[in-house]
């Protein structure tokens, strides 16, 4: 069994949860997605260089986002299960360039599986679920993967600094949940309540933008 196969995610169904509820448990989703376009409009939409990798791409949700910027942009998506890939593949159908790979980080660390360079490595929602070391590890990868003048952008959950933040944090994102529920019109404890992201004993605070460009 891989590391990856311990996790929830290697569950079909808890990644199909995810994706049911994800405008409600992830804060500001929507507002995320339009900031990812933006980035990509400023920096890579002119560069005519626009080979993406999408890094836990679950359905596809951020290549499909990327595709309305720049059409003729080519993907390769990775995940490590197999049904979010299924789902990926679903929904860029029709898209020519795009290739799904089923992966861990894991084994990306441990083998040269993609063997090609990216302008524009993305990822939310994902790396998160590493411990601190793969995250370095995988962080190191992606500065090789990278292209001349190429970017990373790393939409994820980081741990607030201090536990009046925390507090803060943690309450910014229940009322949204609550918001959301109302708008949508959801009554009672769904599992979109569900308690705090803890994998790998990491308490995680809602979404940061993390971004970086190789020069
Ligand atoms: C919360 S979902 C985010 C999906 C998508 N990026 C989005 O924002 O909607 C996390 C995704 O990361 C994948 N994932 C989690 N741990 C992983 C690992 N160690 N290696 C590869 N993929 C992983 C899961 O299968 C899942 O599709």
């Amino acid at each position: 069994m891989t590391e990856f196969d311990k996790t929830n995610w290697a569950k079909p169904d808890f990644g199909k949860r995810f994706i049911g509820e994800a405008n409600i448990s992830v804060v500001e989703r929507r507002r995320m997605l339009e900031i990812l376009k933006s980035f990509f409009r400023h920096h890579r939409k002119d560069t005519g260089d626009n080979a993406v990798l999408d890094l836990g791409c679950g359905d596809g949700i951020l290549t499909h986002e990327l595709l309305t910027v720049d059409p003729d942009l080519s993907a390769t998506l990775v995940d490590g299960s197999a049904a979010m890939l299924e789902r990926a593949q679903g929904r860029l159908e029709g898209f020519t360039v795009i290739n799904c790979v089923q992966a861990s980080f894991q084994d990306m660390l441990r083998d040269d599986i993609l063997n090609q360079k990216f302008d524009f490595i993305v990822s939310s929602l994902a790396i998160h679920h590493l411990s601190s070391g793969e995250k370095k590890e995988l962080f190191g990868l992606v500065y090789l993967l990278l292209s001349d003048g190429g970017h990373f952008l790393n939409i994820d959950v980081v741990l607030a600094p201090t536990p009046a933040l925390d507090g803060f944090y943690m309450n910014l994102w229940q009322e949204w949940i609550e918001q959301m529920k109302a708008s949508h019109g959801i009554t009672g404890k769904g599992s979109a309540t569900s308690s705090r992201n803890t994998s790998r004993g990491l308490k995680t605070s809602p979404t940061s933008l993390i971004t970086s460009s190789r020069h």
